[in-house]
């Protein structure tokens, strides 16, 4: 029904027969990347915050490719003046996209796009639950652990999560398997956890301790896809 593609550390893309939407394409300059910035191919990129790691590539994947950024309002208005298609949102706020719904949801970290001689706030950062068919994904993005994931389980439901386990910038192990118990989807795949040192997780022992509660774990290495059949929805 979908498919869920790694293409290295929180980069990833939702896709079905008709769309393909990107998340937070860094690829140029990611140890982890599969793909470069002139081959990625999407309908619609949508962006966490402002991080290089995060709006990476997006700017000029957008230009090429003619599609839009989504993204919070601020870092639109970044995107914009760089000559993007944007369409702004905000925390909170839902939109219905001709490939399905998008919402954005709080996270808690910052959002800048930092060069050496300035620091460009870029609004906050968010993460987002998106539909494609019938399958609700929540996207964390860049976040610490927030009691409000709890009612993000509850409101939405989402089949699937992507959860950062890297600590230090994000969610570690622990407080990740947390935040899966309080969401409770069925798929739970682990990102931001292996392209710096600084951020080395074992994704191995965050799936046995996720698979504890019963929900499963896939561990995407770059490049690997999975599948979200209807046997996952039931
Ligand atoms: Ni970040
Ligand atoms: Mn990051």
């Amino acid at each position: 029904m979908a498919r869920i593609t790694s293409l290295g550390h929180a980069c990833f893309t939702f896709s079905n027969e008709s769309h393909t939407l990107l998340f937070d394409p860094w690829l140029s300059g990611n140890p982890e990347a599969v793909c470069s910035a002139d081959e990625v191919h999407a309908d619609a990129i949508l962006v966490t915050h402002g991080h290089s790691d995060h709006l990476g590539d997006a700017i000029a994947v957008a230009k090429r490719l003619s599609c839009p950024i989504i993204a919070a309002y601020e870092l639109c208005m970044y995107c914009a003046r760089h000559g993007c298609e944007v369409e702004p949102m905000h925390i909170g706020g839902a939109r219905q996209f001709d490939f399905g719904m998008v919402k954005l949801t709080p996270a808690l970290h910052g959002s800048a796009v930092i060069t050496d001689t300035l620091i460009e706030y870029t609004g906050p950062a968010v993460g987002f639950i998106v539909t494609l068919d019938e399958i609700t994904l929540y996207f964390a993005g860049d976040t610490g652990l927030f009691g409000d994931m709890k009612l993000i389980g509850e409101l939405y439901e989402p089949q699937v999560a992507i959860l950062p386990i890297g600590d230090n910038f994000t969610m570690g192990p622990r407080d990740a398997v947390v935040a899966a118990e309080m969401i409770r989807p069925r798929i739970v795949i682990p990102s931001h956890y292996s392209a710096f040192e600084i951020i080395q997780q074992d994704p191995e022992s965050f799936a046995r301790s996720i698979e504890t509660e019963g929900i499963a774990c896939r561990i995407l290495r770059p490049g690997e896809a999975t599948e979200i059949t209807a046997a996952d929805l039931r």
